[in-house]
């Protein structure tokens, strides 16, 4: 398709990931070709387009209500796509994930309880938590032969202390691109149960899977788990739309359904917005075949990465992911110093990266590359990390 092709010129509107001010604040440095933070580089899909612009050319924006085609397109897309019945009942919105993980900390925790989470993961889990007066508690990840595991015996020796309350899932895992099994969820949603420690599991990345993943709905494990399990999903991710801001919050609990919508109440954060509700249930309901060529578009990007590294920096080793369009890099035969990582392939490379202790401590020489971007930008980025990984390699011999 045309437009994956196609360059996009988001330098000239105020993207984050362009922005000057952000760039040297990162990196020291500006003008870097961004292969940092999480949006694509790519036109989202025409009928998302096509709608907001007949939407917005009637020119009146009063009060609006989120509508039943929104909710029909949404279940049917997790229906068809990944075979996920979503009762109505569970469906709540909220203005963004990030808005609500600390809304679902307040209600179900109090002021120093523990919260479980699994880094090297996405760093605003442990930010919520740190600015709700919360304690952050980790259950690393375990690196092993190139894999990324849970590591369950330490999870439950985190889950018998009466204080631990939450663990916050991240399924599609951001930054290490694992999918959680079957088999890997039941055994984490049944050691909670079993210690009476709720599950968030945030999903947003769940419709960006690799070919032949597929993801298992934690929720249709047992009616037992769907009670303890609230599900945070959003289009943002998958159609590019982050900027538009709306997510949903799955709660098959009443008594936590009645909490979330009387906090969300309160604070009038269950208020919608006319063009975010467009572009949702246009996604939700024409953005099959958007996604489809996405999907292709990852596959060759991922092997152009994957035949790069091998041939071209072998010094590099990386985490197949199984979902998301980011890849979790393991520099450690360079420099186990993320930030000096990311700030050195910004000054000999004009590359912006993620670093990989921004997850946690436990990335400290790993890097994070996002591969939503057309495949000339995704070739022009691979030759400029070649030139300043040889850079780096000259000054340290
Ligand atoms: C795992 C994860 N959750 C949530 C978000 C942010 O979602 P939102 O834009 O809806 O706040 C991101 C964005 O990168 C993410 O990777």
């Amino acid at each position: 398709m045309l437009y994956f092709n196609r360059s996009i010129k988001r330098d000239q509107t105020p993207s984050i990931k362009y922005q000057t001010e952000k760039q040297l604040e990162f990196f020291n440095k500006d003008k870097l070709l961004p292969l940092w933070l999480n949006d694509m580089d790519f036109m989202t899909s025409p009928e998302i387009v096509a709608n907001l612009k007949k939407r917005v050319s009637k020119g009146h924006f009063g009060y609006e209500h989120r509508t039943k085609k929104m909710l029909h397109a949404f279940k049917k897309w997790h229906l068809d796509k990944h075979n996920f019945h979503i009762p109505e009942e569970y469906i709540h919105f909220s203005p963004s994930i990030s808005t609500a993980l600390p809304v679902l900390i307040e209600i179900l925790t109090d002021k120093d309880d523990y919260i479980i989470i699994q880094p090297p993961v996405y760093q605003m889990f442990a930010k919520s938590i740190k600015n709700l007066n919360r304690q952050v508690t980790e259950n690393p990840l375990r690196y092993e032969s190139g894999r990324y595991e849970m590591d369950l015996n330490h999870l439950e020796s985190l889950l018998t202390n009466p204080k631990s309350k939450v663990l916050i899932l991240s399924n599609p895992h951001n930054p290490v691109g694992r999918v959680w099994t079957d088999i890997e969820l039941r055994k984490v949603a049944d050691l909670c149960i079993k210690h009476n420690v709720k599950i968030i599991s945030d999903e947003v990345h769940r419709d960006i899977l690799y070919k032949d993943i597929s993801m298992t709905n934690i929720m249709d494990l047992s009616d037992k788990i769907s009670r303890n399990t609230i599900t945070l999903l959003a289009p943002g991710k998958t159609f590019n739309i982050s900027g538009q801001s709306m997510a949903v919050v799955l709660i098959n609990n009443s008594l936590i359904s009645k909490k979330y919508k009387s906090f969300v109440d309160k604070y009038h954060i269950n208020n919608n917005n006319i063009l975010n509700n467009i572009a949702f249930e246009t996604a939700y309901t024409h953005g099959y075949n958007w996604l489809s060529h996405f999907s292709k578009v990852l596959e060759t990007n991922y092997m152009i990465l994957e035949n790069f590294i091998n041939k071209e920096l072998p010094e590099i080793n990386i985490i197949k992911p199984e979902g998301t369009f980011m890849v979790w890099l393991d520099l450690r035969e360079i420099s186990t110093d993320s930030n000096y990582l990311i700030e050195a392939i910004a000054k000999y490379g004009d590359l912006a990266v993620d670093a990989g202790s921004w997850f946690g401590h436990q990335g400290a020489g790993f890097i994070r590359i996002n591969i939503a971007c057309p495949k000339i930008v995704l070739m022009t980025a691979l030759s400029k990390l070649k030139i300043a990984i040889t850079i780096i390699q000259a000054i340290h011999q």
